[in-house]
C-alpha cells in the first residue's frame, strides 16, 4: 500500500466541500463570500501564485478581485488601496501577496488589514489569538498540515512532533497549532545542535527550512509521518521538498510528496478561511 499523503486530492475535496456551502449559501442569502488578492510588482512567482488564487476561488464560487499594482506603487497607495477593501462589503478576506517590492513596509501593510479580514492569519490581533489558543483565523498553510494529519488519520495527541524551521508564516504557527492539539513540540533550526538526533525522535516531522533535500532517510524513526513544507527549485523545472524523499519514504508511515503535498492545501485553507469570514460578518 502506498504511503503518500495525497494532498493534491485532499485539497480537491476539500475545494467541492466549500463549493458546495458557497452554493447553498448564494440560494440562501444572494450573497457569496469574496477575496481581494493584491499583488505588488512583477516576481513571477508570485504572480503564478495569485492566479491560482483567484482560479481557485473561482471555480468554488467565491468572488475573486486581484488587485495587480506596478513595482513602483507608493506606501500611501497601497496602504490607501488595503483600507479601502477593509471598508468593501463585499469583501470577506483580504491578502496581500508577500515578499513585498523593496521600499515598501511589509509590516504597516500587514498590520493596516482589518484583523477580521485577515484570512492570512499575519495581523498580531490573530498572531496573538493563535498564542493564547483562541485562533482566529490561521495562517493558511500551517492549518493545511494539520488538516492534512487529520484528514489522513494521525493522531496528533501525546505524540512528539519536530518543526524544522522557525519562520513567522509556517515554522512557529505549525509549532503552535501542534501544542494547542497536545503535542510535545519541539522547535529546531539553523543553530539547532544535533538536527539528525532530534528529528530520530520524532513521531511526526514538519519540514519547514527551505533548503532542497536538507533532511536525510536516515534521520526519520521507523514508522514516523512526514510532512514537507519545503518548496526548492533545481536547476530549470524541478522541484524537491526539504526532505530527501525517496531515502524518507522508505522509514516513514506516511510522508507528503513535493510538488503536490501541502502546497495545494494552503489555497484550500485560504477559501476555508475566507468562508468563515464570510459566515462571521453576514
Ligand atoms: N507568500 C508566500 N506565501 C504566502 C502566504 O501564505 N501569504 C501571502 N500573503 N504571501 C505569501
Amino acid at each position: 500500500m502506498s504511503n503518500l499523503i495525497d494532498g493534491k486530492q485532499i485539497a480537491k475535496e476539500i475545494r467541492a466541500e466549500l463549493k458546495k456551502e458557497v452554493d447553498a449559501l448564494r440560494e440562501k442569502t444572494g450573497k457569496v463570500p469574496g477575496l481581494a488578492v493584491v499583488l505588488v510588482g512583477e516576481d513571477p512567482a508570485s504572480a503564478t501564485y495569485v492566479r491560482m488564487k483567484g482560479k481557485a476561488c473561482e471555480e468554488a464560487g467565491f468572488l475573486s478581485r486581484t488587485h495587480r499594482l506596478s513595482e513602483d506603487t507608493s506606501q500611501r497607495e497601497l496602504l490607501d488601496l488595503v483600507k479601502q477593501l477593509n471598508e468593501d462589503d463585499e469583501i470577506h478576506g483580504i491578502l496581500v501577496q508577500l515578499p513585498l517590492p523593496d521600499g515598501l513596509d511589509e509590516q504597516e501593510v500587514l498590520y493596516t488589514i482589518d484583523p477580521e479580514k485577515d484570512v492570512d492569519g499575519f495581523h498580531p490581533f490573530n498572531v496573538g489569538r493563535l498564542m493564547t489558543g483562541d485562533p482566529s483565523f490561521v495562517p493558511c498553510t500551517p492549518r493545511g498540515v494539520i488538516e492534512l494529519l487529520d484528514r489522513s488519520g494521525v493522531e496528533i495527541k501525546g505524540k512528539r512532533a519536530v518543526v524544522i524551521g522557525r519562520s513567522n508564516i509556517v515554522g512557529k504557527p505549525v509549532a503552535l497549532l501542534l501544542l494547542q492539539r497536545h503535542a510535545t513540540v519541539t522547535i529546531c533550526h539553523s543553530r539547532t545542535q544535533d538536527l539528525p538526533g532530534v528529528v530520530r525522535e520524532a513521531d511526526i516531522v514538519v519540514a519547514a527550512v527551505g533548503r532542497p533535500e536538507m533532511i536525510k532517510g536516515d534521520w526519520i524513526r521507523e514508522g514516523a509521518v512526514v510532512i514537507d513544507v519545503g518548496v526548492n527549485r533545481v536547476g530549470e523545472k524541478k522541484l524537491v521538498g526539504d526532505v530527501a524523499f525517496d531515502e524518507a519514504k522508505e522509514a516513514a508511515s506516511l510522508i507528503t510528496p513535493v510538488p503536490g503535498g501541502v502546497g495545494p492545501m494552503t489555497i484550500a485553507m485560504l477559501l476555508q478561511n475566507t468562508l468563515e469570514s464570510f459566515k462571521n460578518h453576514e
